[in-house]
């Protein structure tokens, strides 16, 4: 494994629109183990991997209810709302509060191409919304209703 230089917003890989996998081979598998030690490493929720320089539709992440891998993901359906702060791993320091879904249903394959669908809620479903916002090319900033000071959150 080994760790992939993340991305900044001002790299225009990120406002481009990711092609769906189509191949589940020991390339693919590589992608995935290093993004998995990528994200632990930066201490993210989610990455996606146009964040490190591939425009495939994956992303991972890991928002304190165990590791997981979406590959082609497909949001099904959508319900409520939660208003909170958000962050990217592209957009270090800037922090926002985003309006987002209170649940999602999804479906997405494994790193083996089978299918799975999944319903989550909460910060899940934030990081879901955020990471197959990527992507399509789109970053949680054109979201953001206010903007947080930073010396704000470190009181948290
Ligand atoms: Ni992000």
């Amino acid at each position: 494994m080994a760790l992939r230089t993340i991305l900044n917003k001002r790299d225009e890989i990120l406002s481009k629109k990711c092609r769906p996998v189509d191949k589940f081979d020991s390339k693919l598998h590589t992608l995935l183990d290093d993004m998995k030690e990528t994200l632990y490493n930066a201490d993210g929720a989610g990455l996606a991997a146009p964040q490190v320089g591939i425009l495939r539709r994956v992303c991972v992440m890991d928002v304190g209810e165990g590791y997981i891998e979406l590959i082609n993901p497909e949001i099904i359906e959508t319900s409520g709302e939660q208003t909170g702060v958000e962050g990217c791993l592209s957009c270090p320091g800037e922090w926002g509060y985003v309006t987002r879904p209170m649940n999602v249903t999804f479906k997405a394959q494994d790193r083996f191409g089978n299918w799975y669908e999944k319903s989550v809620e909460g910060l899940f479903a934030r990081c879901v919304m955020h990471e197959c916002d990527h992507l399509e090319g789109k970053i949680f900033l054109d979201l953001v209703t206010r903007w947080v000071d930073p010396e704000e959150l470190e009181d948290k």
